[in-house]
C-alpha cells in the first residue's frame, strides 16, 4: 500500500443535491438483484461456522485485507467477527491473526447482507471502515448510502460505525440514516487511538482528519 495518500478530490463541495430523492426511492423499493453463486457459497461457510459454534455476529464490511477483522476479533472475543470483501487480491494479503473467532468471506457485501436479512439474522456490531468514497458526484449511487442495498443496513441492526477520510461522505451517510428515521452521531476519530484498519493507518500517516458516524439501530 502506498505510504502517502492525497486528500479526496471531488467535484462535489457539499452534500449531493439528489441524496434525499435517491435514499427515499431505495427505502420504498425492494432490491431484487440476483445473488452470485460464489456469494451463496461464502454464506454457506458462515452458516457452517455458526452451526459448529453459535455466537452473536460482528460484521466488518469492506474489510480489505482483514487487518481490522483481526483487531475486531480481539475487541469482541465472544462474537464471531465476519470480514467481507469482494476482492480476492486484497483478501489474499491477509496476515492471519491468533484469534479463532473470525472468518473472512469473499463476496460483495450487499449479497451477504441480503442473505443474512432473508435468514432473519442480525448483527450486534457493524463496522464499515473506509468504504470506497466514489467522490465523483455522478457516482452517488455507488456510495453505501446511495446504493439500493442501503435499507439492508437498517434491517441488520446493531451498533453501527462508519469511518471515512471524506467528511461529506460521513455527513451524507448521517442524513441518509436520518431520512430512514435513525438518529446518529458524527465525530472525529481520536488521533491517539490505535489504528483499526490499514487504510486508517495510511490516512492518519498522511495527516488526514478521520471522521466517524455511529448509531445504535433501533429494532
Ligand atoms: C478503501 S478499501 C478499505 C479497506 C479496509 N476497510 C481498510 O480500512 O483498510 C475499500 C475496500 O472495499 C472493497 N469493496 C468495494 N466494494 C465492495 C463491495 N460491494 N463488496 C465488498 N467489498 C467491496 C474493496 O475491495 C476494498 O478492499
Amino acid at each position: 500500500m502506498q505510504a502517502h495518500s492525497r486528500l479526496i478530490q471531488s467535484n462535489q463541495a457539499h452534500l449531493h443535491p439528489k441524496l434525499g430523492y435517491v435514499v427515499r426511492r431505495h427505502l420504498q423499493t425492494n432490491d431484487r438483484s440476483p445473488i452470485a453463486a460464489h456469494s451463496r457459497e461464502a454464506y454457506v461457510a458462515l452458516c457452517r461456522e455458526l452451526q459448529s459454534k453459535q455466537r452473536p455476529l460482528v460484521l466488518d464490511s469492506f474489510c480489505g485485507t482483514g487487518h481490522s477483522t483481526v483487531n475486531l476479533a480481539a475487541r469482541h472475543p465472544h462474537h464471531l467477527v465476519v470480514g467481507i470483501d469482494k476482492s480476492e487480491r486484497r483478501l489474499s494479503k491477509h496476515a492471519s491473526g491468533e484469534h479463532d473467532n473470525y472468518l473472512l468471506l469473499r463476496a460483495p457485501c450487499e449479497d451477504i447482507w441480503r442473505l443474512l436479512v432473508a435468514a432473519g439474522q442480525q448483527a450486534d456490531f457493524h463496522y464499515l471502515l473506509y468504504p470506497n468514497p466514489w467522490p465523483k458526484a455522478a457516482h452517488l449511487q455507488r456510495r453505501v448510502h446511495g446504493h439500493n442495498s442501503f435499507p439492508l443496513l437498517l434491517q441488520l441492526g446493531g451498533h453501527l460505525e462508519l469511518r471515512s477520510n471524506w467528511q461529506i461522505y460521513v455527513k451524507e451517510f448521517s442524513v441518509a440514516m436520518h431520512i430512514a428515521g435513525q438518529p446518529g452521531h458524527i465525530a472525529t476519530v481520536p488521533k491517539k487511538a490505535p489504528h483499526l484498519s490499514l487504510f486508517e493507518r495510511k490516512f492518519r500517516g498522511s495527516g488526514h482528519t478521520l471522521w466517524s458516524y455511529t448509531t445504535s439501530i433501533s429494532p
